[in-house]
């Protein structure tokens, strides 16, 4: 397999972008803050396999990061991340440094409302999503990507993305696949190297938890016991629970009545935080 080019700049990127569309080739984009596990070749997979040109972007953005968090130790990983990125057949990998998307005198962001608001992740990152969204931006601006896809893991996210690349008229198919999990449940992420030995073995009953209340909700019971039997379940276990919230799946806004249910947590063990969500099926009625 041949090694992806690497573009480190804005311009080096479209002279990349402008080649290929003079071609009439469909160009995806998959952006990644790097620390690339199967979730992340999953999403360059599924792109491969609709569109002749990928491009991975791999930026650790400085905006999403509260000051208390992990800006500064988040798992960077770039030689590992291309070897990766060669055996998945990747074209481009656009790496732009820090002063390349935020040169000196930078202001805007992107103000969000709707499912930036849903009182899940905004709740405990509030200024979080805006940073998401203004970098999101960017890349599609840069890149002009006609597709870009996101994991499922990150829900609100993809929901906020979605939502700002419509209100934007942004020209790009925004796409969310299916987390991808551990064979004992764990969903993927870049963060799970932070877990000890010990609380990575726990970890899982945050996910069994999940399904065994979509499964009680499914049958019927009443939204509310079964999410307070989850939350105690997952807090005895020894996780300090942020949220565990059942959700319109289309709009993350209250469940009743809604088409589509989504159950989604976030849970902190040791300095780990954990984030999941799941599909539930909707109540049968009696
Ligand atoms: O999900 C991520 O890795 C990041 O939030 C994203 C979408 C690449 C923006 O920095």
């Amino acid at each position: 397999m041949n090694a992806p080019a690497i573009a480190r700049t804005i311009a080096d990127l479209r002279a990349h972008v402008g080649a290929w569309r003079a071609a009439g080739e469909r160009v995806a984009l998959v952006p990644t803050m790097g620390a690339l596990h199967a979730g992340h070749i999953a999403l360059t997979q599924h792109m491969r396999a609709q569109s002749p040109r990928v491009i991975v972007s791999i930026f650790v953005n400085p905006t999403q990061f509260a000051p208390n968090e992990d800006f500064s130790k988040y798992p960077r990983t770039f030689e590992a991340d291309v070897e990766k990125l060669t055996a998945a057949g990747v074209d481009l990998v656009y790496a732009p440094s820090p002063e390349e998307m935020y040169p000196q005198g930078f202001t805007t962001t992107i103000s969000l409302a709707g499912p930036a608001h849903a009182d899940l992740e905004d709740r405990f990152r509030p200024t979080h999503f805006a940073g998401v969204a203004t970098i999101v931006a960017k890349l599609f601006t840069q890149a002009a990507p006609d597709v870009a896809i996101f994991g499922q893991k990150d829900y609100q996210q993809l929901a906020v993305i979605a939502r700002m690349t419509r209100d934007l008229d942004l020209p790009v198919e925004v796409i969310g696949i299916e987390t991808v999990r551990e064979s004992d449940g764990l969903a993927l992420s870049s963060r799970n190297v932070y877990l000890s030995a010990g609380h990575r073995a726990l970890a899982p009953m945050l996910h069994a938890t999940m399904q065994t209340c979509a499964l009680r909700i499914a049958a019927g019971d009443e939204f509310d016991a079964v999410l307070d039997a989850g939350r105690i379940a997952i807090t005895k276990a020894g996780f300090t629970l942020d949220y565990l919230e059942l959700r319109d799946g289309d709009n993350l806004g209250a469940p009743a009545g809604a088409k589509k249910l989504r159950l989604l947590l976030a849970a902190r063990i040791g300095a780990t935080r954990l984030i999941d969500n799941i599909d539930v099926p909707l109540p049968r009625r009696a």
